[in-house]
């Protein structure tokens, strides 16, 4: 019997996220947040697919409801001319639609497992590709800028599709916070919203787009020095920007506001916003006052540091 486990990290955008899709740069970084996804022989000729967060399973027949993108994943592998029956069973300490990036490492631990389950061995590229057809099924035309940091982990600098990474040696007496709203958000309808707004206020929007691609310079520079407080900075400012491209609410606030006003160097929404998850950027010291003045408006809050971690798999045969 074949046995795969392969894992793919969460991630947050530091700086970036919307104006990214419209092709300026960003900065992100996975996070210690896990999917794993196993895989191993069944009989029969059907697939089987489960998720262990979702609750459900799809044998291989029918509508395979929220489980279709990694269906698009199994039929991009047979049109590639590899395919033999599994068993498949998801498991994520990612919360879904949180701003975590839960669906892309999700996608990106079942393709690279797929891979490693038929033999291939397909180089990164291929399988951040792979999962970004999948990311086309939840998001409609994301940037990709998910899919690539759950690849390959790490600090990156992403740019329409192209990434370089920034070094970063993480200071032991920082961590961030994400505080997860707890309000489910699609990131389509949000992407949306802000093209719309960019279409109807153009001439405002560019201007704010300008900004966002000088903090994101300004902000490697920050990262590099490890100037924690000017990234705290940088990061309140890009949280600003969000708030006039309208995807706030007022729970996001509520948290923001709180962090800052306790101790909080910087905070912001990370992901596509309108729920979903605000980063908190604390020294160690003062993580527990932070929490618990901010632990009333979220739904759950994770402790976690940037990991240089990207997709592993590993194979058992018995
Ligand atoms: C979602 O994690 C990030 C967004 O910028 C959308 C995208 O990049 O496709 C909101």
């Amino acid at each position: 019997m074949v046995e795969v486990v392969s894992k793919a990290p969460g991630k947050t955008i530091w700086f970036g996220e919307h104006f990214v899709v419209l092709g300026n740069p960003a900065i992100v970084s996975s996070i210690n947040l896990y999917t794993r996804v196993y895989i191993r022989d069944i009989s029969g000729k059907h697939f089987v697919i489960t998720s262990k967060n979702l609750n459900i399973t799809y044998d291989g027949k029918g509508d395979p409801g929220k489980l279709l993108p990694y269906v698009r994943i199994v039929e991009i592998f047979r049109d590639m001319g590899y395919y033999r029956p599994f068993y498949a069973e998801i498991n994520s300490r990612i919360p879904v639609s949180s701003g975590m990036g839960s669906s892309a490492s999700t996608a990106v631990a079942f393709a690279a497992g797929l891979a490693k389950y038929y033999g291939l061995e397909l180089g990164l590229d291929k399988i951040s590709k792979i999962a970004y057809e999948a990311e086309k099924i939840v998001h409609g035309k994301p940037s990709g800028i998910d899919n690539t940091i759950a690849t390959y982990g790490g600090f990156l600098y992403y740019k329409k599709g192209l990434f370089r990474r920034i070094r970063v040696r993480w200071p032991p007496d920082y961590l961030l916070l994400i505080a997860d709203t707890g309000i489910e958000r699609s990131t389509r309808i949000a992407v949306e919203k802000v093209l719309d707004r960019y279409r109807k206020r153009t001439r405002i929007m560019r201007k704010i787009y300008e900004a966002a691609k000088e903090l994101v310079e300004e902000a490697l520079k920050a990262l590099r020095k490890k100037d924690m407080s000017s990234l705290g900075e940088l990061m309140n400012i890009n949280h600003g920007l969000l708030v006039s491209i309208g995807v706030t609410i007022p729970e996001i606030e509520s948290i923001v506001q709180n962090s800052l006003k306790y101790g909080a160097l910087g905070a912001k929404i990370t992901g596509a916003g309108l729920g979903g998850s605000v980063m908190i950027l604390v020294e160690n010291k003062k993580k527990d006052r932070i929490i618990s003045r901010i632990k009333d408006y979220a739904s759950r809050i994770y402790t976690v540091k940037p990991t240089r971690y990207g997709v592993t798999t590993s194979t058992q045969q018995s």
